[in-house]
């Protein structure tokens, strides 16, 4: 359903941005950032396959409600703002895309390949590259055992990318969309763009935020064990404790996608980047929580299936790249994600 729209004059040459997903985890996270950021100068149009909360609502200036794979709401976000930027942050997680897989492909993939059509349609009629930001995945990778994920130790951009869910081969998929849209998008025209959509992208390990708890994701055990324990409720773990990938605080993911997406392109020496900031085991987590929360009770109950999900996924990731490229570094290790940003807050968020 389309919601009705209050057109924010964009004349003055920047455009509109269009945030997806915007009801997700991470919109939560962005849409107050990008609305301090521009508020007055630039109109944001948001759209979640659900109705924004209102606290939402606030910060943009156009809602759409409804499914990125229809092509016919994106041709109206189309035909009604001046779409400058695409933050295109809508997918169903890994554990989600698993149980149906042929749903994923279809918000993950057409849904993307639609957002990246309006970015290049948009960016040929204002002759200017279309900026696009897509939050990818340590579920881009994958490897086949986890003697294989021991070995293979910490790895950058170009190793282990044989992604065994549906969710991880959908963003493979879309990363190469983007490439394709960066720098070949309609290669036997000779009047083409040199760079119609200007694709960006970032490898996000898990994401542990104090305000909300993700869904359908396979490194939600993270966050799970620490929203529990702060509710003074018993956890059971899905995978062993001896389960290893890399995590990440909101506030640095959102800090390192808006960081990326200000640098000079000519800066950026590849299109997709590892951010890293720590990689605690599940259990080096619950030590962690049961430092703050002692009295929390804590067991390993590992579903087989979501293990070996996490298996598939790397220890770690060199994200020596983005820090080359466009100064990436981490506020949060993990001693200060716990002391400095998740329990002082997720204390006030629970009343403790
Ligand atoms: N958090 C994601 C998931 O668990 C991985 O990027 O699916």
């Amino acid at each position: 359903m389309i919601e009705p729209k209050t057109r924010a004059p964009s004349g003055i040459g920047l455009g509109s941005i269009l945030v997806t997903g915007a009801g997700g985890e991470m919109g939560h996270a962005l849409l107050a950032q990008l609305a301090s950021l521009w508020h007055g100068k630039r109109e944001i149009v948001a759209m979640d396959l659900k109705e924004l909360s209102p606290d939402r609502k606030a910060h943009v200036q156009a809602t759409y409600t409804g499914d990125i794979s229809d092509p016919r709401l994106v041709e109206a976000i189309a035909a009604n703002h001046d779409i400058s930027e695409i933050w295109h942050l809508a997918a169903l997680l890994s554990t989600r895309g698993e149980r149906s897989p042929e749903l994923a492909m279809q918000v993950n993939v057409m849904g993307s390949a639609n957002m990246l059509r309006l970015a290049a349609e948009s960016a040929t009629r204002r002759k200017c590259p279309v900026k696009f930001l897509f939050p990818s995945t340590i579920a881009a990778y994958g490897v086949a055992t986890l003697e294989a994920k021991r070995a293979a130790g910490t790895i950058h951009e170009g190793q282990c990318l044989e992604p065994i869910t549906m969710y991880g081969v959908n963003k493979r998929a879309v990363e190469e969309l983007g490439r394709y849209y960066a720098r070949h998008y309609r290669l036997l025209n000779t009047d083409r763009m040199e760079c119609t959509v200007d694709f960006r992208a970032i490898r996000f390990p898990g994401i542990i935020s104090a305000d909300t708890v993700p869904t359908g994701g396979t490194s939600d055990y993270g966050p799970e064990m620490l929203h529990c324990a702060a509710q003074g409720k018993a956890y059971a773990c899905f995978v062993r404790p001896d389960a290893r990938i890399p995590f990440m605080t909101m506030p640095d993911a959102v800090r390192s996608i808006m960081e990326l997406a200000s640098a000079p392109r000519e800066s950026l020496s590849q299109l997709v980047y590892n951010v890293s900031a720590f990689a605690p085991s599940a259990e080096e987590i619950a030590a962690k929580v049961r430092e703050f929360f002692p009295k929390v009770e804590i067991t390993y109950v590992p579903t087989p299936e979501r293990q070996q999900i996490v298996d598939s996924w790397p220890e770690d990731c060199d994200d020596s790249a983005a820090r080359k490229d466009w100064g990436w570094k981490p506020e949060h290790d993990f001693a200060k994600a716990f002391s400095e940003y998740l329990v002082p807050k997720i204390k006030v968020r629970y009343g403790i």
